[in-house]
């Protein structure tokens, strides 16, 4: 399966994902196309490195969301992507978007969602003081960090923690389990029922 990675930042996700595909551990799953809504980041010299094709669609020049989506789908065809990881892409994708690809887009968010959904969500987590946080694997659907959860794990919040501490515990389980969900998605093996994810060998 033939799987574009959209990424916004620093990729320590992609990185996974392209550490796991070198060790073999992401069975069908080919990833194929990097593409960044934003210039100079970090997850493209990532990309490059690991000589994946990857290219910017800067969303800031397209003057409205559909116009940004639709270079997006063009990127998308013309590289002949099945699937979609997004891995720390911070652009909220539209119905349109999204019904395009319906259950073959995943994504991670360094919550225990439906918590906390959105930007800065281990500062959520610090803020709101709870004592557990995680991560969360799911299907992408029309609503920000929601859609059907494939995988959760949690951290322990600790009184001293910063969002940056928390974030970087938080990290550690979405380098195993993002990789992890993206070869079930490429295998065939996740199924999607009324919103919950089963897994069939
Ligand atoms: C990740 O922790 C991901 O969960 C988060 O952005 C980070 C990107 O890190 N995504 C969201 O908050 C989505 N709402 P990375 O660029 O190093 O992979």
């Amino acid at each position: 399966m033939r799987i574009a990675v959209l990424v916004s930042g620093s990729g320590t996700n992609l990185q996974a994902l392209i550490d796991a595909s070198s060790r073999g551990e992401l069975g069908p799953a080919q990833l194929c196309l990097v593409v960044s809504n934003r210039p100079g980041v970090r997850a493209l010299e990532r990309a490059a490195d690991a000589g994946l094709a990857n290219l910017v669609i800067n969303h800031r020049n397209h003057d409205t969301r559909r116009a940004f989506e639709d270079a997006l789908l063009e990127a998308l065809e013309a590289n002949g992507i099945e699937a979609v990881i997004l891995a720390g892409f911070m652009r909220i994708l539209s119905p349109f978007f999204v019904e395009k690809f319906e259950n073959r887009i995943l994504n991670t968010h360094p919550a225990l969602c439906p918590s906390f959904p959105g930007i800065n969500a281990p500062q959520q987590a610090i803020t709101a003081g709870v004592k557990v946080s995680g991560c969360t694997v799911h299907f992408v659907d029309t609503g920000v960090d929601t859609g059907p959860i494939i995988f959760q794990e949690a951290v322990e919040v600790s009184p001293i923690d910063t969002a940056e501490t928390l974030h970087a515990r938080i990290q550690n389980l979405e380098h195993r389990l993002l990789p992890r969900a993206t070869k079930l998605l490429a295998a065939g093996s996740l199924r999607v029922q009324e919103g919950i994810v089963s897994q069939h060998p």
